[in-house]
């Protein structure tokens, strides 16, 4: 299928247009570069000897989305393109309901102008708010969002259900990501903040690496088993094999449909701290901090329906995302630079 990726050239995209390649799939990037780095594109020709197209354009730019359009007949859409650092969304809601909810809407308006029917979203955990259960199913309610980027990714699924519900020729499949760690098993991609990392793993391997002294863990004062929070830690590459396993079962099972994409694996903060010291072998200093606002203390998923109807499960364990996390960063302790 030749398959259009919306952000691409970002941590989870990157991964999963290799996958994509890898199982013979025709691939167009589109990337604004406004979290990613061009580089990206030579390392995966390196892991996979194929060069995929790229258009550095802004979604939200319906003349350039439209060029795109004219040029290429795509079967689906995969659409990784948003920001998503959750204290900026505080700080700049505009730029995050602009950036997601408007960029999405006009990627909608152009596929529709053309005929492409098929789109899946990266859409996160952060939908169900406080989860009303645990693990979360898809059916949880959807929670009141946390923060602004919570919101835009709770409006882009309203917005997505509404056109399926308006025209159910749309098939649109809702992939909600837990906790996205791990890179490659090359060290060639992998994750890549800007600035101080907001996410704990990024975190984690600044301070292997020496880039930052000491990790803060935000609260050791949660009901849970060590006091610290959990979540549930994804490899990337398992994520980014699910979207190939949804991309087969859109044209196979059409309407829209929602799934979790998890472990099922609920591990805390300090799960995290000591599988990564054994796996690596070097030592995490850390201390406590108080809490992060917004946090909620337990989120993992059941990713039964995901298995059921997909086929799909995730086949690394929290060792595998700490070692190829560190194998990463020791490699390209820059990132791309
Ligand atoms: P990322 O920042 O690495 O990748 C996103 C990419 O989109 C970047 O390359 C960025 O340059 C591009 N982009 C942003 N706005 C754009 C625009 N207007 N036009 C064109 N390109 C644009 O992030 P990621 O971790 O790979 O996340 C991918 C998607 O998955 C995002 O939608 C994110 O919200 C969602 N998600 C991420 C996580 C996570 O923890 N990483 C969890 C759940 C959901
Ligand atoms: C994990 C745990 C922190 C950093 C976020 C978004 C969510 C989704 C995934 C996009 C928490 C603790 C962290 C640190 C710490 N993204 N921590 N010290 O908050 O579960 O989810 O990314 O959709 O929307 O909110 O992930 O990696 O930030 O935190 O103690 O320096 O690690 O308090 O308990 P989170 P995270």
């Amino acid at each position: 299928m030749k398959i259009l990726v919306t952000g691409g050239t970002g941590f989870i995209g990157s991964h999963t247009v290799v996958e994509l390649l890898e199982t013979g799939h025709d691939v167009v990037i589109v990337d604004n570069l406004s979290n990613s780095n061009a580089c990206v594109l030579n390392r995966i020709f390196e892991i996979t000897g194929k060069n995929v197209e790229f258009y550095n354009i802004d979604i939200r730019n319906y003349d350039d989305m439209n060029e795109v359009f004219k040029n290429h007949v795509f079967d689906c859409c995969i659409h990784f393109a948003g920001l998503k650092a959750v204290g900026e969304s505080v700080l700049n809601p505009i730029l995050y309901y602009d950036n997601n909810v408007v960029g999405t809407l006009n990627l909608l308006k152009i596929m529709n102008k053309y005929n492409c029917k098929n789109i899946i979203f990266s859409s996160s955990a952060t939908v169900y708010g406080v989860p009303e259960k645990m693990p979360i199913t898809e059916d949880c309610k959807i929670g009141k969002g946390t923060n602004p980027y919570g919101y835009t990714k709770i409006m882009i699924e309203q917005i997505l259900s509404d056109l399926y519900k308006s025209n159910n020729r749309w098939n649109i499949v809702l992939l909600r990501y837990f906790n996205p760690v791990g890179a490659h098993k090359s060290s060639k991609i992998g994750e890549n903040p800007n600035g101080i990392p907001n996410n704990l793993m990024p975190y984690i391997t600044q301070v292997a690496v020496g880039k930052r002294e000491c990790l803060n863990i935000f609260g050791n004062d949660y009901e849970t088993p060590d006091g610290t929070c959990v979540r549930d830690y994804i490899h990337v590459v398992d994520l980014a094999r699910g979207h190939v396993c949804a991309l087969k079962n859109i044209v196979e099972n059409k309407g829209l449909n929602i799934y979790n994409l998890g472990t099922g694996n609920g591990c805390s903060v300090l799960d995290v701290v000591k599988t990564f010291e054994k796996a690596t072998g070097i030592k995490i200093p850390y201390k406590f901090a108080p809490r992060r606002e917004g946090d909620v203390t337990i989120n993992y998923a059941d990713a039964t329906k995901a298995k059921q109807e997909l086929g799909w499960v995730a086949e690394n364990n929290l060792e595998d995302m700490c070692l190829d996390s560190w194998n990463w960063q020791k490699n390209n302790p820059n990132g791309y630079e």
